[in-house]
C-alpha cells in the first residue's frame, strides 16, 4: 500500500492521520498514513530512510525549513514561503517540496467562508513562518493592500521587501495602526498563551471586518473572542485552514480533490469532546 507520513517533533497529537484517512475513504483511494516522530537532530536521515519506500509526507514543526533544504525541486509557492510542509516522491525518485499552508488559508476564506479577498485591505499580524507562507497566495487574490504588523518591526519590513514585487505590501508596528481594514489575520503565536496582539479595536469596522485566527482550540481563541466583542462581521479560527492545507497536499499526491466539509465537521465534533 502507498505510504504517507507526517513528520514532526512532537507529533503524537497530530490530526493529519485522521484527516487523510477520511479523505482516502471518501475518494476510494488506497493508502496508509501515519505519524513519524523524527529526531530533532536528524530529520534528513529519518526522511531519507522513509522515502526509500514512502510516497509522500507532510512536515510540521520544527522541520519545515529542513524539508525545504531536503527537497530536490520546489514549487514557486514553497520557494517564496522558504518552507516546505508537503513532500512528494516523483517517478525518478527525486523529492518535490511544496507549501500548501497559504493556499489552505485562502481556500478557507474564499470558498468555505465565501469571502472574496480581491480589492480588500488585509492586515496580517505576525512576521514568522506562518505569515511568510501566506503572503504569496494572499497577494495572488489581488487585495487592495496587505499590511504586515509585527512586535519586531524589522522582521515585518524584511518580509514586505521580499514580497514587494508581488503586490501592494507594507510593514508596520502594532501601535501605528488606527484605520479600519476589511480582514485581520492573526498569525502570531500569541494565542498559545491566551494573549491578543496589542492592536486597537478601531481596526474593526463593526459588521464589516472579517477576523481570522490561524490557531484553533476547543473554545474560541482569545483573538476570536476579542474580534467578536468588538463587532467583527465574522470571526473564524484556523481549523478550516488545517483541513484545506491537507486537502491540497492530498490533491498533489493523488490527483483527486477531497470534499473538506464533512471532514471539517468531524474535526469540529472531535475538538468539542
Ligand atoms: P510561526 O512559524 O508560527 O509563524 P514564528 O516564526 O516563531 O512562528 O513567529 C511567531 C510570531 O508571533 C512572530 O511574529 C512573533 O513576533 P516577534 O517576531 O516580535 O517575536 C509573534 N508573537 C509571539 N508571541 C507574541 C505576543 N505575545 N504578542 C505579539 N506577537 C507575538
Amino acid at each position: 500500500m502507498d505510504r504517507y507520513v507526517v513528520f514532526g517533533n512532537p507529533i503524537g497529537h497530530s490530526k493529519s492521520p485522521m484527516i487523510h484517512k477520511l479523505f482516502a475513504e471518501q475518494t476510494g483511494q488506497q493508502l496508509d498514513y501515519s505519524t513519524l516522530l523524527a529526531p530533532l537532530d536528524d530529520f534528513v536521515g529519518c526522511a531519507t530512510v522513509f522515502f526509500q519506500e514512502g510516497c509522500g509526507a507532510n512536515v510540521t514543526v520544527p522541520f519545515k525549513e529542513d524539508a525545504y533544504r531536503l527537497a530536490n525541486r520546489l514549487t514557486d509557492r514553497a520557494r517564496l514561503a522558504g518552507a516546505v510542509n508537503t513532500l512528494s516522491k516523483l517517478a525518478d525518485g527525486s523529492l518535490l517540496g511544496d507549501n500548501t499552508d497559504g493556499a489552505g488559508l485562502v481556500r478557507d476564506l474564499t470558498v468555505n467562508a465565501g469571502f472574496s479577498l480581491t480589492g480588500k485591505r488585509i492586515l496580517l499580524l505576525g512576521a514568522g513562518g506562518a505569515v511568510r507562507g501566506a503572503l504569496e497566495p494572499l497577494l495572488a487574490e489581488r487585495p487592495a493592500s496587505v499590511i504586515i504588523a509585527n512586535r519586531t518591526v524589522d522582521k515585518a519590513e524584511r518580509l514586505a521587501e521580499l514580497f514587494g514585487d508581488l503586490g501592494p505590501v507594507s510593514a508596520s508596528g502594532f501601535d501605528w495602526l488606527r484605520e479600519p481594514v476589511d480582514v485581520i489575520i492573526n498569525a502570531t503565536s500569541a494565542s498559545l498563551t491566551g494573549d491578543v496582539p496589542p492592536i486597537v479595536a478601531s481596526l474593526i469596522e463593526p459588521g464589516q471586518t472579517l477576523c481570522y485566527d490561524m490557531m484553533y482550540g476547543k473554545e474560541p481563541t482569545a483573538f476570536c473572542r476579542w474580534a467578536s466583542e468588538h463587532g467583527a462581521a465574522v470571526s473564524m479560527d484556523g481549523l478550516g485552514m488545517l483541513a484545506e492545507q491537507a486537502a491540497e497536499a492530498f490533491f498533489l499526491w493523488r490527483g483527486v480533490r477531497p470534499d473538506t466539509a464533512p471532514v471539517l465537521a468531524e474535526l469540529r465534533r472531535q475538538l468539542a469532546l
